[in-house]
């Protein structure tokens, strides 16, 4: 089955066309296009994404993107069997416009749209595995096998969300622990701005906090605090965190790149001890076939080792991490997410509408 996968929900247009084949438990994966336009830039001045801004981007680059897409995966319209397109959580004037270019190409093709939580999204992206996509031009009747072992757990770690999900199956999802405030990307994100440093802030901590490793800086004091870490439930707080940050900054008469480096490096040791944490409990309390990480957070170098590290403690856990340029929003887990959706019954009789903060069915 051929998917075209839409993406509008926050400052990323993107379109894929998938090759998708199995059940749910045994998925096979083919990518045969993706493109992106990324209004990073655009929204840099805000310090965060603006909806009008980005719904007027989506609307302009959205032709341009599925254009290219085509091209590239060497597909025609007529060709595709299903749309899957993002409908929520994210930005509503910005879901709308992906919603509605989907509309438009379904009736003009004949062709079902499948709504699709961008969530799942995140969890699905796991699927498709990085050596097999490098060698896929020389393999292409090779088709990408990833297998999901359930009961499965998630953890959902983006801009806008920090949560666990426990998986019963691909249909039967239940939250079991989330963040109390702020999301963990969006507390990367407010940190990075006190640092001066450029949207979106996680790979910039990310870097600088890397080069203190490196570089062993380590004098001055700087400590900040694990919130929640012994609260003896699986939820999660990063607004305390944050606001640690603040306090300290404000008691720096000289903010300079090694004060600078050591924020970023306990702030991201901070988040890591967290995460980690939190992820130990979940995994003895569920004790769950496959471990999934999904979300723009998870493209941190150092939050992906330490889960590396972390599975050593588990030795029958499949631990899913999706290669770097799927933990950030894209088009590829949204039509891999629609299509185990599609085959498992999941949001089948969903109304195809924008739902700024869907939850699970
Ligand atoms: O999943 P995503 O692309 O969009 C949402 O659905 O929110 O996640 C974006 C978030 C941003 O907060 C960004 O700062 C964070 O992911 N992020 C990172 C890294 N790359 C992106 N955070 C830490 N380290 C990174 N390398
Ligand atoms: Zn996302």
């Amino acid at each position: 089955m051929l998917i075209l996968g839409i993406e509008t929900s926050c400052d990323e247009t993107a379109v894929s066309v998938v090759g998708a084949s199995g059940p749910v438990e045994e998925p096979a994966f083919k990518l045969l296009g993706s493109t992106l336009m990324s209004q990073m830039k655009l929204h840099e001045k805000y310090g965060g994404v603006h909806p009008n801004l980005a719904k007027r981007e989506h609307i302009k680059n959205l032709p341009i993107v599925l254009e290219k897409v085509l091209k590239e995966s060497g597909v025609e319209m007529g060709e595709i069997d299903k749309i899957a397109v993002t409908v929520g959580p994210g930005l509503e004037p910005a879901l709308w416009t992906g919603i509605n270019f989907a509309q438009d190409l379904s009736k003009k093709y004949d062709i079902p749209v499948i709504p699709t939580n961008h969530m799942e999204g995140h969890m699905a992206s796991v699927l498709l595995d990085e050596n097999l996509r490098r060698t896929l031009a020389d393999l292409p009747e090779q088709a990408q096998r990833s297998p999901l072992s359930f009961p499965a757990l998630a953890l959902l770690i983006s801009g806008g969300h920090t949560e666990l999900v426990y998986l019963k199956s691909w249909k039967e999802k239940e939250i079991v622990g989330e963040t109390k405030d702020d999301a963990v990307g969006e507390a990367f994100d407010k940190v990075a701005r006190m640092l001066g440093l450029s949207y979106p802030g996680g790979p910039e901590i990310s870097k600088l906090a890397e080069k203190a490793r490196e570089l062993r800086v380590m004098n001055y004091e700087v400590r900040f605090p694990r919130p929640m870490i012994h609260s003896g439930d699986l939820n999660f707080s990063f607004s305390g965190l944050k606001t640690a940050v603040l306090y300290f900054l404000r008691k720096v008469p000289d903010l300079n790149e090694g004060i600078k480096m050591e924020v970023a490096r306990e702030f991201e040791d901070a988040v890591v001890e967290v995460l980690t944490f939190k992820s130990r409990q979940a995994i003895l309390k569920y004790n769950p076939g496959t471990f999934i990480i999904g979300g723009g957070v998870i493209a941190n170098k150092k939050i992906r080792e330490s889960f590396q590290k972390l599975n050593g403690e588990f030795p029958d856990l499949i631990l899913r991490i999706p290669e770097r340029e799927l933990a950030t929003d894209n088009a590829v887990m949204i039509a891999m997410a629609g299509y185990l959706s599609h085959i498992s019954g999941v949001n089948s009789k969903m109304e195809l509408k924008a739902r700024g903060n869907l939850k699970y069915s």
